[in-house]
């Protein structure tokens, strides 16, 4: 599909190490001092849950600029009873690039084709003023939490189809294709396979500790 001036399509095997090699631009230092979400791509598509048909790349003269992500995870609401939903994720464009409509173009783009393909409901994790704007709602408005009725402020719910999630109690079940991030010593190394790069502090990451740990504990 081509959107002014650059084209988003599906990555390809031979997009990997420029795609993550974009994605570490994008996400280093952002949350915390360096970032594995390179490694997290690389693990995320070996992992059962991984679409491949949702991993879209945006293009721009042969470079790289974005990408978007999903896997599936699910719901299980209060009677047991098990939903398929997508976990969105990552989702990056390129720093010289980010602000012009990228990353809802990768989204939007993605929402319609995984409608197509019979989900009707995406979660993420992230900072709720990237996604609001895309239709994401707080987990609290759609009494959707974690085990022990736990709704974090990061916890963003989009139908993608009205009444989807139809106001049941749910509770989420992220896949663990992210798990391998929390190995410091499987990031370090896959982290060289890349140019170095200087960790250091910045402010996003104070927002990214508030973001990541608080808590809606009223309606
Ligand atoms: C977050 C990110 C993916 C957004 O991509 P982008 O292409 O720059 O975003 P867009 O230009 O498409 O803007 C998307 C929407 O986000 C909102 N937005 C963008 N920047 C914003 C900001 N600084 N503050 C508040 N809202 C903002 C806008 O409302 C916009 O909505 P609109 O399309 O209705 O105007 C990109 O900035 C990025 O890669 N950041 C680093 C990695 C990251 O944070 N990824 C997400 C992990 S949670």
């Amino acid at each position: 599909m081509k959107n002014n001036d650059y084209t988003l399509r599906l990555e390809t095997e031979k997009d990997y190490h420029k795609t993550e090699t974009m994605a570490r631009e994008a996400f280093w230092n952002l949350s915390v001092p360096g970032c594995s979400e390179h490694l997290f791509m690389h693990a995320l598509r070996q992992h059962e849950a991984f679409i491949p048909q949702l991993d879209f790349v945006a293009e721009l003269d042969g470079e790289m600029i974005g990408c978007v992500m999903y896997s599936e995870s699910y719901l299980i609401d209060e009677n047991g009873n098990k939903k398929t939903v997508l976990t969105m994720g990552p989702v990056c464009v390129h720093p010289k690039h980010q602000r012009k409509g990228i990353s809802r173009a990768l989204l939007e783009h993605t929402f319609g084709l995984a409608l197509e393909m019979g989900y009707d409901t995406v979660i993420n994790f992230g900072n709720p003023d990237n996604y609001v704007a895309r239709g994401y709602k707080s987990c609290r408005k759609y009494n959707v939490c974690f085990e022990g009725d736990i709704y974090p402020a990061a916890l963003l719910v989009k139908e993608l189809k009205e009444g989807a999630l139809d106001g049941r109690k749910w509770f989420y079940h992220p896949n663990d294709a992210d798990a391998i991030c929390n190995d410091e010593k499987a990031v370090d190394d896959y982290d060289k396979h890349f140019p170095p790069k200087v960790k250091a502090w910045q402010p996003s990451q104070e927002e990214f500790y508030i973001h990541s740990h608080s808590v809606i504990n009223r309606e």
